[in-house]
């Protein structure tokens, strides 16, 4: 199989520096060496321009930088598209979450219907209206389904890239109250952090991907490190207890890798500012060589 390495330096989402770093600690970490040695052919066309947030001021508090990631996200998203016209995977380097708004964009261009399993602590499906802090990256769930700014719905040229009932969320135990019912009213299928308790990561991932399948022509994955829990994964920006542990997030990987369905994977909001070492970029190394097949024989 043939990969393209996609980063994006963008921290404007977050509003917090450091996550800028995040593609550069994953370079760093042995990302191209531990995928050939998988035998994977590997291209990394390098990062994505993303200006500095200091060179730029706020122009809307509920929607901060929208311009830049408008912008960063139209770039990916023809970068993504091009890479799968190419035949290659995408592995898509952040970077905050707000990428994801750009790499759903380009997938959404090349086939008629995408899956989408969503990994986080939070829902990211805020909007101008709901958001507490203005900052994009606690949104791009909900602008791949159509909600929100038209500026980042839009980008692509059409609205809703994603139906809900092919969309699965898990890991959430951060959700704001507004989001909360945005979500439910949405349709998409979640599973918390409690029904991962409840029911196995085993059990979850079944029932994901028979849901992100059954309709489509593959699923996009994208991977907020910020589910992990901060035992495994201390480099991110917005820590929450009680995440994934180290096997069940690797059980997780070779599920999806087994399907053999994943068209294109995100490993987002590596901060090596907040990181003991490098271990946060590391993990994301392993569980990116995990999604493409390493432990599956
Ligand atoms: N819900 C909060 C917000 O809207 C936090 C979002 C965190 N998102 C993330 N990708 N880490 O600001
Ligand atoms: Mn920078
Ligand atoms: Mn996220
Ligand atoms: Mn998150």
């Amino acid at each position: 199989q043939r990969i393209q390495v996609i980063g994006v330096p963008l921290d404007l989402g977050a509003n917090r520096r450091g996550v800028d770093m995040g593609p550069s600690a994953i370079r760093y970490a042995g990302l191209k060496k531990r995928l050939q040695n998988n035998a994977i052919n590997v291209r990394d066309i390098g990062d994505i321009f993303v200006p500095a947030p200091e060179s730029r001021i706020i122009e809307n508090e509920k929607l901060k930088y929208l311009d830049v990631i408008k912008d960063v996200n139209t770039v990916l998203a023809d970068q993504v598209s091009e890479a799968l016209k190419n035949n290659y995977r995408p592995v898509i380097l952040g970077g905050d979450h707000a990428i994801a708004i750009g790499s759903i964009a380009g997938v959404s261009q090349r086939v008629k219907r995408m899956g989408l399993i969503w990994f986080d602590a939070h829902g990211d499906f805020n909007t101008a209206e709901t958001t507490p802090s203005g900052n994009i990256h606690g949104m791009p769930l909900a602008v791949s389904l159509g909600y929100g700014a038209p500026e980042l719905t839009n980008i692509g040229g059409f609205v809703g890239k994603v139906k809900p009932e092919d969309v699965v969320v898990i890991g959430l135990r951060d959700v704001d109250l507004q989001e909360k019912k945005m979500i439910k009213q949405s349709g998409v299928n979640a599973f918390t952090m409690h029904e991962v308790d409840r029911m196995g990561i085993k059990e979850v991932m079944e029932q994901a991907l028979k849901l992100v399948t059954k309709n489509t022509d593959g699923f996009h994955v994208s991977f907020d490190l910020d589910v992990m829990d901060p035992m495994e994964a201390p480099g991110v920006g917005t820590r929450v207890r009680g995440g994934l542990n180290y096997r069940e997030a690797h059980l997780a990987m070779e599920l999806i890798a087994e399907t053999k369905k994943m068209i294109s994977l995100d490993m987002v909001e590596v901060n090596p500012i907040l990181d003991q070492g490098n271990r946060t970029a590391e993990l994301a190394v392993e569980l990116i060589a995990s999604a493409l097949g390493e432990n599956i024989l």
